[in-house]
């Protein structure tokens, strides 16, 4: 027997910097339903899917959350590999870049390119955040600051080693040419050969000494492999090549598609080409760059506070609920929109309404008028061919639609045929047949008709919506769910026992559920804020109340207040203590105009050995406290007047 039709497809791997949103969801319900299609029609499919697990920003979290990256990675692939679990995610091998035969396949690759020069050692310049250790581009700053901690960062050079782009660019730029399939949609295409290739390519930065969570260059102790030859390489370590897994590359490479979010088609289409022709393997056949999913007008994001958690919207509507708005909803090549009202409607109208009760209405026509037996068909009417003719037409459009990625429109050719079936309901009205016994064939008909276009319909669906196709074959006890079945009009078995079974998409109450929806989000707006409470500084070391005695806190009434000049920082305060007046220099010149402090009671650390100050005497400190930026500070006052000298216990 002749080998089966080879198809290969990818999502990216998801950075696990944080729980995944239902926008990072859709590549890989995209993807999965691609994948299903391609089983079902007959190919030998490989689905990947994994996680992208190394980089400075991955160490930063898991130092802060004081665990090894390692633990920290593990931790949150977990939380992903359930989601997908969650969302019936069909893929055949899940990669994570901290697998040891990735990172070999990543390691040789390195030296390999070293070793043909098209990777040379150079300096890395950027821009350098002390605080928060890290080094960034100059567009990845926002308005000139650190765009993590959001303060100022420095000019630094950092040794790098650089991958020769240039090299490669005018003979991409030819491959691109000449195979309009390879970026797809064909807008995005234009974008990169005018944008990026033609005005002439930078060299790539690949590798980095300012962190150390990534793969070693072996050659280079102190250099790690910095993102993309790192990330990209997943695509083929995962077949094998290079490392000690099973030996996939003949059978699978090139990949017949790399499904992405429009943010990374760049790197798949400019650095991974470049990147397999200095390997000298062939290209992947496509690049498919989605558009994404916006809220509020935007994307989402935590600080927002407007990150859509699948998981809930699965567990209070089904996960083909979710999965049916995301494949319907981001139409070909551009951006879809999420709001929970548009969501809950969808699903009301296009399942409840067209898919679910055709189902529910068929299934109890059988059952009342035939004790849940199937009719076989007996009295055929002309009306009847439309319907059946379209049937039949619907499965290639289908094909043809998957095949250009085209997912909304696949679905709407699915739904052109659970509408006309509700149509053809209304048309042949078998209630009215039911009341004649001389018209049981022609309703014995009818309802085989129906039963039919149903089983093409679950069929046709059981990429996008499988568990919703299962229970449409248990309800109408359907047999035939080959996509061959789909050839002929006849596959539904009379005498066969349907059953009613629950709705397959209850009804929501629109109103009620988005009070419920928006319920659930305020407690997680409460819990974000409570998680973004900043982390106190731990406590010192214990001290005995004589250590505490020592230090003699008094109430000081601040009798005049000025600022040090050339100082822009500090304010002298003259203080009185019991009588007794004090100069005191304080760095609060930030947060307080001097008039703000004359008359106020205030506490003096009163012991403290004098110092000069900028050249003026500071006789003791005043308590204040500030948040651990400082960007807040207020000093400790005493609400109402006391006698000054009184001690502060
Ligand atoms: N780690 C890289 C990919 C390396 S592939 C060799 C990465 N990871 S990611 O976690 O940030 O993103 C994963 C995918 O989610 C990307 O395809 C991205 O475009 C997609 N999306 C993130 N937010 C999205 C939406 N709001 N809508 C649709 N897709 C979105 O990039």
């Amino acid at each position: 027997m002749a080998d089966k039709k080879t198809f290969y497809i990818t999502t990216p791997i998801y950075y696990p910097s944080a729980k995944l949103h239902i926008g990072n969801t859709y590549t890989t319900v995209a993807a999965d339903a691609v994948a299903r299609f391609k089983r079902l029609t007959g190919y030998d499919v490989m689905f990947l899917t994994g996680s992208d697990e190394h980089g400075q920003k991955i160490q930063r979290i898991a130092e802060e959350k004081g665990v090894s990256p390692k633990e920290y990675v593990d931790e949150i692939v977990a939380t992903i590999k359930h989601l997908w679990e969650v969302m019936d995610i069909s893929y055949d091998k899940y990669i994570r870049t901290t697998d040891d035969y990735h990172i070999d396949t990543v390691k040789k690759i390195f030296k390999k390119l070293y070793d043909q020069g098209d990777i040379y050692k150079g300096s890395y310049e950027g821009w350098y955040c002390t605080p928060c250790e890290s080094f960034w581009t100059e567009t990845q700053l926002v308005d000139g600051k650190c765009p993590d901690c959001g303060r100022p960062v420095e000019k630094a050079k950092e040794e790098a080693y650089f991958f020769k782009m240039s090299k490669y660019a005018d003979k991409l730029i030819e491959y691109i040419e000449n195979h309009p399939e390879f970026i797809q949609p064909e807008s995005r295409k234009n974008e990169m050969i005018n944008n990026f290739l033609r005005p002439g390519l930078q060299d790539l930065c690949v590798s980095r000494t300012s962190f150390d969570w990534g793969i070693p260059v072996e050659f280079d102790k102190g250099h790690v492999v910095y993102v993309w030859i790192d990330a990209l390489s997943n695509y083929i370590s995962a077949l094998g090549y290079n490392n000690e897994q099973e030996k996939l590359m003949e059978k699978y490479w090139p990949a017949d598609v790399h499904l992405v979010g429009k943010d990374i088609i760049r790197f798949h289409t400019i650095y991974w080409p470049i990147m397999l022709m200095a390997l000298e393997l062939p290209l992947p056949k496509q690049v498919f760059g989605h558009g994404w999913l916006l809220v509020d007008g935007g994307k989402m994001s935590k600080s927002k506070g407007n990150v859509v958690d699948p998981e809930i919207l699965v567990n209070e509507f089904g996960v083909d609920a979710v999965r049916y708005y995301l494949l319907h909803e981001i139409p070909f090549g551009s951006d879809g929109v999420f709001t929970n009202e548009m969501f809950i409607k969808k699903t009301n109208s296009d399942l409840a309404n067209d898919l679910g009760n055709l189902v529910s209405r068929t299934v109890a026509m059988v059952q009342k008028y035939f004790d849940g037996i199937m009719p076989a068909p007996k009295a055929k009417e002309e009306i009847d061919d439309e319907l059946i003719k379209l049937a039949l037409q619907i499965p290639k459009k289908v094909e043809e639609s998957v095949n250009k990625y085209q997912l909304p429109e696949a679905l709407e050719h699915i739904w052109t045929l659970i509408k006309r079936s509700n149509k053809y309901i209304d048309e042949t009205m078998p209630w009215a047949l039911a009341k004649d016994e001389d018209k049981k064939d022609r309703l014995a008909t009818v309802l085989y008709n129906l039963s039919e276009a149903i089983r093409f319909i679950s069929v046709l669906l059981a990429s996008f919506l499988p568990t919703t196709s299962d229970k449409i074959n248990e309800k109408l006890n359907v047999e035939l769910i080959s996509w061959d079945s789909l050839a002929s009009f006849d596959g539904t078995r009379a005498g066969s026992k349907v059953q009613k079974g629950d709705n397959l998409f209850p009804r929501i109450d629109v109103e009620k559920k988005l009070a419920q929806l928006e319920e659930i989000r305020q407690k997680q707006l409460k819990e974000i804020e409570k998680a973004n409470q900043p982390k106190m500084k731990p406590l010192k070391s214990e001290i005995t109340i004589d250590d505490f005695d020592k230090v003699d806190l008094r109430v000081v009434k601040v009798l005049e207040c000025e600022p040090v000049k050339k100082a822009n920082k500090l304010l002298k305060l003259k203080v009185d203590l019991g009588g007794e007046v004090r100069q005191v220099v304080s760095g609060i010149a930030k947060y307080y105009k001097p008039e703000e402090l004359i008359g106020k009671y205030v506490i003096l650390v009163a012991n403290l050995k004098p110092v000069k100050l900028r050249g003026e005497l500071s006789q003791g400190m005043i308590l204040a406290a500030s948040t651990d930026d400082d960007s807040k500070l207020f000093t400790a006052t005493i609400p109402q007047e006391l006698p000054t000298g009184s001690q502060v216990r």
